[in-house]
């Protein structure tokens, strides 16, 4: 049985509209899931995001293009701050499901170099994951060579996790299910069952690939990922177990040709 990483998307475990709280259902769904793929022989690797707890939090003291100057210095802390609060009250729910899972804090082990990740101690990550613990690590915001600070996002530093480790399978759960068409909901809006990177998606009436920042920048890290040979999925809270294993599912298959 192989290494999976996952990233949870912040919108999945957290209430968008309501700061600091979390989605306890869905965190409980997918530590079930996790516990049954643990109890299988799955090792993994879990990313989660910030959702409700970091994004507007970081949005308030105006970290979205990083710095550490002034106020931003108080923006770093309580960013940091409610980061690890999310984290600890996922880690929970995994811990209550049977899953050794143990935080491990993304600004203490990775940094940036102008808004990207530049460093991570993937061999650190390995070492615990070899030793059977499954790390809980996080979108953070973190030090910057070049900025002070800014904002690592969790897509990110999955692929990067997925590709050091050499990853069977990097799973991007997110709330919309999968990749559409066209924005979810809309009419005539279908789920993709692949998507490479010549695929067009459709965005508030554009042409080409045109998706939000999120969509977009997952998909980058997706396609990066596909490219160095892990086998990537995007999709929702109900398919997790199909997604890890490589199943048949309601999800999209993000390949690379
Ligand atoms: C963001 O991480 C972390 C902070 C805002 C501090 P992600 O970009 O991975 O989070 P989600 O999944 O979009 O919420």
């Amino acid at each position: 049985m192989g290494l999976a990483v996952l990233k949870i998307g912040g919108s999945v475990i957290t209430v968008k509209s309501r700061n600091f709280r979390v989605n306890r259902r869905n965190m409980d769904r997918i530590a079930r899931s996790l516990s049954r793929l643990y109890r299988a022989g799955w090792k993994f690797v879990i990313v989660h995001g910030g959702g409700s707890f970091g994004h507007p939090v970081a949005a308030a003291y105006g970290l979205s293009k990083g710095g550490l100057e002034g106020r931003k210095l108080i923006g770093f802390a309580e960013t940091r701050y409610w980061m690890s609060v999310l984290n600890l009250k996922f880690t929970r729910r995994l811990l209550d499901a049977g899953v050794p899972a143990s935080p491990l804090q993304t600004s203490a082990v990775a940094y940036n170099r102008d808004g990207g990740l530049c460093w991570v101690n993937s061999s650190l990550v390995a070492e615990y994951v070899t030793r059977g613990v499954v790390p809980v690590l996080y979108g953070d915001v973190v030090l910057d060579v070049q900025r002070g600070a800014s904002i690592l996002s969790g897509d990110d530093l999955s692929a990067m996790l997925a590709v050091r480790l050499n990853a069977e399978s990097l799973v991007y759960v997110m709330g919309a299910g999968g990749i559409y068409d066209r924005p979810p909901g809309s009419p005539g809006a279908r789920l993709m069952e692949t998507v490479d990177p010549r695929s067009k998606l459709v965005l508030g009436g554009t042409r080409g690939i045109d998706v939000t920042q999120g969509v977009r920048r997952k998909l980058d890290a997706a396609f990066w990922a596909a490219s160095r040979g892990v086998r990537v999925a995007v999709g929702g809270v109900g398919v997790v177990e199909e997604m890890v294993r490589g199943e048949e599912g309601e999800y999209t298959r993000v390949v690379w040709r």
